[in-house]
């Protein structure tokens, strides 16, 4: 099965940006290592990311007749975009949201996801351990759902 990695804006910097709070590794070390474990669960991830909210309703479309599963994490659009939720509300593609900080210790405009009502669950605070947990959440499901 095929699943799709979004990441949202300014994770393009990742291991750059506020390490402290994101950690060292950098997106592409990110995209590599979560690909490798997914294909040893028998999936197949293709990994996109855009600092652009049409870009990310765009990639939530066209995954309608291509993919299992949307991993995503919408940065900052999280707080804020109703026009994201609108979009994985009107796709049949079950998603799971996914941040690596905990955004619940941090700044009160970050305790509100208007993306977690639309999805399947949401991991927070667990790092990057957080995209493994949804690639093996989207593993037992499809296994259940074949
Ligand atoms: C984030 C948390 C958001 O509040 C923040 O805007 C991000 C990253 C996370 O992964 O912890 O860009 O989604």
């Amino acid at each position: 099965s095929k699943l799709l990695l979004i990441n949202g804006p300014n994770l393009n910097l990742l291991g750059v940006r506020e390490p402290g709070i994101y950690g060292q590794t950098t997106l592409k070390d990110l995209e590599e290592q979560l690909t490798a474990f997914a294909r040893e669960n028998q999936l197949d991830l293709s990994c996109f990311q855009s600092n652009h909210e049409g870009a990310i309703i765009d990639a939530i479309h066209d995954a309608r007749n291509n993919f299992s599963g949307i991993i995503i994490n919408p940065g900052a659009f999280t707080h804020y975009s109703y026009a994201i939720r609108d979009a994985i509300a009107s796709v049949d593609v079950p998603v799971i949201e996914v941040h690596i900080s905990n955004v619940h210790k941090r700044e009160e405009f970050r305790h509100i996801s208007v993306i977690a009502p639309v999805c399947e669950g949401q991991i927070v605070g667990l790092g990057i351990t957080g995209y493994k947990l949804a690639i093996l959440a989207f593993k037992e499901w499809l296994e259940r759902n074949v």
